[in-house]
């Protein structure tokens, strides 16, 4: 590769259609595309229209039948149960032909839907690769996701099967995932023919004949099923994310851009080498799962890890060191959140020296801005590069990062440095004009986007228009606000809308909402997200209660804590709500949250010039001081 990030950079914006034609040469292709980029039908663009492929092959056939099929493709690692298992590119194969069979037998065919419900084990990964293997669409919901939420998906995806296991395992606590699923497909109006469930030695789902069947069971007898070709432009997945209101977007990722983008970015984003060992710490259910647990590493070669554990308390906040220093890993990427818990359990880093971390290259942080602390935290303990990147699920992989394997550029405090080859990163005012370097505006992608980012939401071209590209004329709206300095460095300040970022996973405030708004006595609520030193962000919530109610107010609000854990997960981290008489509102009936997040967050703040009554900030603040948020500094004048 060029050693310049400015020469590649410019040479993927110039010409894409060369810069990606190249990048696709790096795998393997049944059909060659007739077109890179097609722009017939814009703002809808497609990558390597007329091409032929499939993903899964390229993630393990092609490396055995070039050498690599002892090569370890993946090792499971579980504090959680005490297990550590490695399989081989040929060992992840086979298993995955043979659970192709199991979802052939069953009746999936190419584009049929297949959701996956599951914990962070081995066979999350090989269902994923078997549905990409038969051209069939995966649909993973991460495991913290409650029944209702699952059951959303259910509708919208319309899954022929379903994957599932008997549990999950959070520290120190067995999940049965089986009544959750029970629950979801009750829920539902769309009706999988069948599910496929996972039986843990932990516990025992179970299975009700004609409908549930056990994953062991079915594999004895499948048949290994070969890679179907399929169109570039063909769905790979659906993953589905927080939208502005309870309702999820799906996301659809392709196949053939996808795996150019991927792959390429392994080596020019991450660094990496066949060969070389990569660890994402995050869950399958999740982007970062999708695209550097699971597709990222295996289409370049590397081993990837499955950990199935946390940062602190299994069993201690040395385990990322110990997984680092077992399998000799070169690249770490996880969540601020992730270090923010280690420092806080082993400040000084003390579990580091019983390691030997010698094999390991840079630490990789996105989810959430890196504060200043957590980054010179891990620098100073880890000594290597430690670097910021900016992306969403929308997008895949990175829209902004410091490409250690094309050239390390300084690193600024605060930024996850420039925007990476084939993203072109303006800062838009209201009215769609760029602002000066240092100016704060709406952080926006000129069209079109980079091969491996989603052509459009599951089965809704028109919400694809109008969450993404209607607001900015020609440009993708990232919903991220922020600047772009001097030098081009892009910082990332906060989002444009109501989703929070709870402990790295991405929550809409608006959906709680709309669950507060459903218990009886709530007459009225405000959800938003407040500084947490640890999960960056926790969601907490105002109610205001229906005249004539008299009942104990803390009873209501351990009830609606109750229902956000029941409808949307625990995932929600949402343990607190306060009743007041009245929210702040302004004079046309909008509620000022950001007001009160200020509050909250000791932010100076101005009294809104259209508060219809500016006395309810003083009820707010004193609320917020007995939840335990500030509000100690005075509004300014
Ligand atoms: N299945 C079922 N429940 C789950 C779950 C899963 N897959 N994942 C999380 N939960 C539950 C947890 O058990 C917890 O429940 P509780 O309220 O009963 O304790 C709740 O959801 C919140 O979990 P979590 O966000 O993990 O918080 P935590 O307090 O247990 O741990 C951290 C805090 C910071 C250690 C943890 O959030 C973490 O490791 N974060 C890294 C995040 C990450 O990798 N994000 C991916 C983006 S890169
Ligand atoms: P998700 O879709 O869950 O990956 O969440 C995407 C959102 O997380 C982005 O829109 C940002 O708000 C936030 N985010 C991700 N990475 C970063 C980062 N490096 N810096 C600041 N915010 C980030």
């Amino acid at each position: 590769m060029e050693s310049s990030y400015e020469a590649h950079y410019q040479k993927s914006i110039q010409n894409p259609t060369a810069f990606w034609g190249a990048a696709a040469e790096d795998c393997h292709w049944y059909k060659k595309w007739d077109k890179v980029l097609d722009d017939a039908n814009t703002p809808f663009y497609r990558w390597f229209t007329g091409g032929v492929v499939n993903t899964c092959y390229n993630a393990l056939d092609f490396h055995i039948e070039n050498g690599r099929g002892n090569q370890v493709a993946l090792i499971y690692d579980s504090p959680v149960t005490r297990t550590i298992k490695k399989y081989t590119y040929s060992q992840l194969r086979d298993e995955t032909a043979i659970f192709a069979g199991v979802l052939v037998a069953k009746g999936v065919q190419k584009g049929d839907r297949v959701l996956l419900y599951m914990p962070m084990i081995p066979e999350a990964v090989v269902a994923m690769l078997a549905c990409a293997r038969l051209g069939a669409v995966h649909s993973v919901v991460f495991g913290g996701f409650a029944p209702k939420e699952l059951a959303t998906r259910i509708n919208d995806a319309a899954p022929k099967v379903i994957v599932s296991a008997s549990c999950g395992i959070e520290a120190g606590k067995v999940i049965p995932y089986k009544p959750l699923l029970d629950q979801a497909v009750d829920m539902a109006a769309a009706k999988p023919e069948c599910r496929i469930i996972f039986q843990r030695p932990e516990i025992a789902a179970d299975l009700k004949p004609g409908i549930d069947f056990d994953w062991r069971t079915e594999m004895a007898t499948a048949k290994p099923q070969d890679c179907v070709p399929v169109a570039a432009t063909d769905p790979l997945y659906i993953l589905y994310t927080s939208g502005t209101t309870g309702v999820p977007k799906g996301v659809v990722r392709d196949n053939g851009g996808h795996m150019v983008a991927l792959k390429w970015s392994m080596q020019a984003i991450y660094n990496m080498n066949p060969g070389e060992v990569y660890w994402a710490a995050s869950d399958v259910g999740w982007v970062v799962g999708h695209s550097y647990i699971v597709y990222g590493p295996l289409l370049k070669g590397c081993t990837t890890i499955l950990f199935e554990g946390k940062p602190v308390g299994t069993p201690d906040a040395g385990v990322f060191w110990r997984v680092i220093s077992e399998h000799r890993v070169k690249t770490l990427f996880t969540a601020p959140t992730a270090f923010r818990a280690i420092k806080r359990e082993d400040p000084d880093g003390k579990l580091m020296g019983k390691y030997d971390l010698s094999c390991f290259e840079a630490l990789f942080l996105a989810g959430e801005r890196t504060d200043p602390d957590t980054l010179h935290w891990a620098e100073r303990k880890l000594n290597v590069p430690v670097i910021d990147h900016w992306w969403q699920t929308e997008t895949g992989w990175a829209i902004a990062a410091n490409c250690l394997g094309i050239q390390k550029l300084p690193v600024k405090q605060g930024s996850p440095t420039k925007a990476a080859p084939g993203w072109v990163v303006k800062v838009l005012d209201s009215k769609n004009k760029e602002v000066k370097p240092g100016e704060i505006g709406a952080l926006s992608v000129k069209l079109p986007l980079p091969p491996g980012t989603l052509p459009t939401l599951w089965k809704n071209d028109a919400g694809f228009m109008r969450s993404y590209l209607e607001d900015f004329h020609g440009y993708y709206k990232t919903a991220d606000a922020g600047f772009i300095d001097e030098d081009g460095y892009i910082f990332v300040m906060s989002r444009t809308d109501d989703i929070i970022n709870v402990a790295g996973h991405r929550l809409s405030t608006g959906g709680m909402e709309e669950v507060l708004s459903d218990h009886p006595d709530v007459a009225e609520c405000a959800v938003l997200g407040v500084e947490d030193s640890l999960k960056g962000q926790v969601p907490i919530g105002f109610l205001v209660l229906k005249a004539g109610v008299k009942r104990d107010p803390s009873e209501i609000e351990k009830e609606v804590v109750q229902m956000v854990r029941e409808r949307i997960g625990p995932v929600a981290a949402f343990k607190l709500a306060t009743t007041v008489k009245r929210l702040p509102k302004t004079r046309s009936g909008k509620i000022l949250r950001g007001t009160i997040r200020k509050i909250a967050d000791n932010e100076e703040y101005k009294i809104p010039a259209t508060i219809d009554d500016p006395e309810i900030l003083t009820e707010i603040e004193t609320a917020l001081q007995q939840m335990g948020y500030a509000g100690a500094r005075k509004p300014k004048p």
